[in-house]
Parts: structure tokens; C-alpha cells; sequence
């Protein structure tokens, strides 16, 4: 049986890979578990530093797959609780966690891209929200961390058009954060998750933990928080050694602790 989620590991860098293209990477049960478990790996390995999702050229994922929900009934999905019980993995994540996103990134897709702490879109990348199209509406999220990510207006206008959002729009706006060239899309999405792995993954952890703060509370309790976290910074080996080599005007030496 094809395996629809491929993990490997690139130096301190976890890769997963959604595989079922001959479903534009819809995303189904063993899909999404297969990423939980290939995050659960990845978070319990001392060894990885950061975690990239991607897609084959065609799709990131073009959503949740339409054959399997599409008999659902409201009770079905109440009580196995769709969505909430296994997609979420990826935004409970403490280590940072790349989108590398080529081709569709619809729906689901779109909604799972934005779970992840940044997307870099290769220059074939297409967003939408197009649920509305299908008489339904976004359920992973994409009602509220797209106008988060772009706005109002342009959150609106994707989801109530259903319209595609290409990688210069997509950036242009701030759902992205890098546009690649699609043959330098994995590469250079691998070479970012590379450097970020080699600095302090406690501070690296901080640094996530605090801007996600910023979605979660006031203005004042995020920088209350940002400043206790820095605060604590200064408790860590880290903290002195990368200091001390900035003075010292050599190369840190970090051991996570
Ligand atoms: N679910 C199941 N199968 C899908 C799929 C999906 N979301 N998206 C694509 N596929 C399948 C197609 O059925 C097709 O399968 P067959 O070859 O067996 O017919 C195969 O992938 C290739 O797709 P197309 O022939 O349609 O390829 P295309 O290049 O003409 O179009 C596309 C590509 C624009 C992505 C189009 O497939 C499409 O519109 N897909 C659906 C996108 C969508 O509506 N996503 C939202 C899903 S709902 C959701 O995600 C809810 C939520 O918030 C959690």
C-alpha cells in the first residue's frame, strides 16, 4: 500500500511529505494521523531542530477530501469530533514547523499551510478557501487565521468568491513569507529550516511561543509575556555562550540548554 505521508531527515531538519497525488494530496484520516505521527517523531527527536511540510509540484493539499465527508451527517461528525480530533497536531507543535507550498494550497490545504508557523510558496502556489463553492464553509480554521493573516477585507473576499490567490498576491498580502522559484522550492525551504535548527531550540521555542502570543492576548499580557520569557533567556547556557562568542568574535556553539 502507498504510504501517504513520507518522513525523512535532512541533517537536524524533519521533513513530511504529503504523498497522494493522484488526489491532489487531499487530505483524509490516515493523511492527517500520518502527519500527527510524523510530528509526534519529530518532537520526541532531541536531534531535530525544525519541521518542514510540503507537497509534490502540483499540490501543497487541495483540501479535505471530498469523497470521504461527503456522506457525513451532523452527527457523524459531531461525535467523532471532524477536525478538532486529529488536524490540530501541527499548531500544538513546539518546535517551528515550515509550509513549503507549490501548486494547491485549497481548503483544507490552505487552512493546514496556515496552522504551520510560516509558508514559503514556491511561485506555482494557489490559495483559496473555495468550501463555499462545495455549500459548505472553511472548518479547519481558515475563517480565523486568514483574516488574521491578511485581513478583513481579502479573508472575505477569498472565502465568500472562492477565487485562487496567487504566490506574489499571497505574499503581497502576508500569508507568505517567502516566494521561491518552484525548482528551488524545497531546497531553500530546507537550507531556512536548516539555520533556524542550528541556533538554541529552547530559544528558538521562545521565540515561537511569544509571537503565537500575540494572536492569544492583548497587547500588554504579549509583552508582559515576551519580557518574562526574555527574562528567563538569561538562565540559559545559550544565553552566555552566544553572547560570549559575539564578544569573543567566534562561531557559538549552542547545546540546547
Ligand atoms: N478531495 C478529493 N479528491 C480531490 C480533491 C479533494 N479535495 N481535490 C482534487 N481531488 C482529486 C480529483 O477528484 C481528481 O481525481 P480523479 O482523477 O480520480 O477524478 C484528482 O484529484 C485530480 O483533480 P482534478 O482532475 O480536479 O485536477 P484539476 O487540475 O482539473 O483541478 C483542483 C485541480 C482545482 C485542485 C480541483 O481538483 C479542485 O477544485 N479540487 C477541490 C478543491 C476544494 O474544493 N477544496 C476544499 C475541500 S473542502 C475542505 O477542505 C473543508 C475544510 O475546510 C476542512
Amino acid at each position: 500500500m502507498t504510504q501517504v505521508v513520507l518522513s525523512e531527515t535532512h541533517g537536524k531538519v524533519g521533513l513530511i511529505r504529503i504523498n497522494r497525488p493522484e488526489a491532489m494530496n487531499a487530505l483524509n484520516n490516515d493523511v492527517v494521523d500520518g502527519i500527527g505521527s510524523a510530528i509526534d517523531a519529530f518532537e520526541a527527536d532531541a536531534e531535530i531542530g525544525c519541521m518542514v511540510i510540503t507537497g509534490n509540484d502540483k499540490a501543497f493539499a487541495a483540501g479535505a477530501d471530498i469523497g470521504f465527508m461527503k456522506d457525513f451527517d451532523y452527527m457523524h461528525a459531531y461525535q467523532s469530533d471532524f477536525i478538532t480530533r486529529n488536524w490540530e497536531r501541527v499548531k500544538t507543535a513546539r518546535k517551528p514547523v515550515i509550509a513549503a507550498v507549490a501548486g494547491f494550497a485549497l481548503g483544507g490545504g490552505c487552512e493546514l499551510a496556515m496552522m504551520c508557523d510560516m509558508i514559503f510558496a514556491a511561485d506555482s502556489a494557489k490559495f483559496g478557501q473555495p468550501e463555499i463553492k462545495l455549500g459548505t464553509l472553511p472548518g479547519a480554521g481558515g475563517t480565523q487565521r486568514l483574516p488574521r493573516a491578511i485581513g478583513k477585507a481579502k479573508a472575505m473576499d477569498l472565502c465568500l468568491s472562492g477565487r485562487f490567490m496567487d504566490a506574489a498576491e499571497a505574499e503581497k498580502s502576508g500569508l507568505v513569507a517567502r516566494v521561491i522559484a518552484a525548482d528551488q522550492l524545497l531546497e531553500e525551504t530546507l537550507k531556512a529550516a536548516q539555520t533556524i535548527a542550528a541556533y538554541s531550540l529552547p530559544v528558538v521555542m521562545m521565540i515561537k511561543e511569544s509571537i503565537n502570543r500575540a494572536f492569544e492576548s492583548s497587547l500588554n499580557e504579549g509583552l508582559l509575556f515576551e519580557r518574562r520569557v526574555f527574562h528567563a533567556s538569561f538562565a540559559l547556557a545559550d544565553q552566555k555562550e552566544g553572547m560570549a562568542a559575539f564578544v569573543d568574535k567566534r562561531k557559538p556553539e549552542f547545546k540546547n540548554r
